[in-house]
């Protein structure tokens, strides 16, 4: 890596030294024609090239952000965790909150400090697995989005940043800022399937289902599986995530068979992991990345009810 730096930064010197002599020599002829993504031409002059080049690496642009993170450390879950600070410099608006985190991480591995551990995977708000308390919000201020869908741009500049992981007793935590959310795991083990034999995608679509039924059932099968709701409940109560996922499946034809013995599987499924029950504070749909309703959780305990009678 430092090597392809290296190669990069003497490239970069000899490329825009050579510029410069050939700007002073033939002033006329310095406009360097570009194909633009459009097909279009546009021209750049030796400084607008430093320009853009000073842009892709944020150093010395008026427009680079900083902040003061304020980042919860934990080596393991049996030891103490402590909160620590760091600085991010010449961080620019563009960047996602992962990214951020990444170029702080490569700062203090060269000071010699272990990197924030952290999870994500898909970066692309599919997964689920980008799990930050920022700001004491589960995914930060964004709303509607998951933290790796979260800009740099959402903060003030210069402002302090606090990064903390979710805290429910059914996830616990394993390192800095990664948790534990294999309990989400076994409650869809616990009910999350269907038993008939779907088919072929052809043999799918020769099932007929209304509009509004598709919709509902598309609704709830948004649910990512984050856990931002769990973290943001004050009981820690997963009920938003069981909804959905129960609802995904009992509108369904498919889901039928199995709609009685999953919703109350499910159900136990949650209480024997830990989580705590709803009492209807809301707090999970406000920070849902996929803004699933609370309408679901009513579903999912009228159906509870007709599955118990
Ligand atoms: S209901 Fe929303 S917050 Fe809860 S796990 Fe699913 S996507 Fe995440
Ligand atoms: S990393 Fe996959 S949703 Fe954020």
């Amino acid at each position: 890596m430092i090597f392809v730096r290296t190669c990069n930064l003497i490239f970069r010197k000899f490329y825009i030294g050579a510029l410069s002599i050939w700007e002073e020599l033939f002033p006329k002829f310095v406009s360097i024609t570009t194909n633009t993504a459009q097909g279009k031409t546009s021209s750049a002059t030796t400084s607008e090239i430093n320009d853009f080049l000073d842009q892709k690496t944020n150093k010395g642009n008026n427009n680079s952000l900083s902040f003061t993170l304020k980042v919860w450390r934990q080596k393991n879950t049996e030891e103490k965790g402590q909160i620590s600070s760091y600085e991010a410099v010449d961080v620019s608006p563009d960047m996602s909150f992962l990214e951020m985190l990444d170029v702080v991480n490569e700062k203090i591995e060269l000071d010699g400090v272990e990197p924030i551990a952290f999870d994500s995977d898909c970066r692309e708000g599919i997964c689920g697995s980008c799990s930050l308390v920022i700001n004491g919000q589960p995914h930060g201020p964004g709303g509607g989005v998951t933290t790796c869908q979260l800009y740099m741009r959402s903060f003030e500049d210069k402002s302090t940043i606090t990064i903390e992981p979710w805290r429910a007793k059914a996830f616990p935590l394993v390192r800095d800022l990664c948790v534990d959310r294999s309990a989400f795991d076994r409650i869809i083990e616990a009910g999350g399937y269907v038993s008939v034999n779907t088919g072929s995608a052809p043999d799918a679509n020769s099932m007929l289902i209304s509009q509004d039924t598709a919709e509902e059932a598309m609704d709830a099968a948004a649910c990512i599986g984050c856990g931002a709701c769990v973290a943001s409940c004050k009981n820690a109560s997963a009920m938003l995530f069981v909804s959905a996922k129960v609802k995904h499946l009992n509108t369904l034809p498919q889901g039928q068979p199995e709609r009685k013995r999953r919703t109350i599987s499910m159900l136990e499924a949650m209480e024997k992991e830990g989580f705590g029950n709803c009492t209807n504070e809301y707090e999970c749909e406000a920070v849902c990345p996929k803004n699933i309703s609370v309408e679901h959780i009513s579903f999912l305990n009228r159906d509870f009810l007709k599955s118990k009678i």
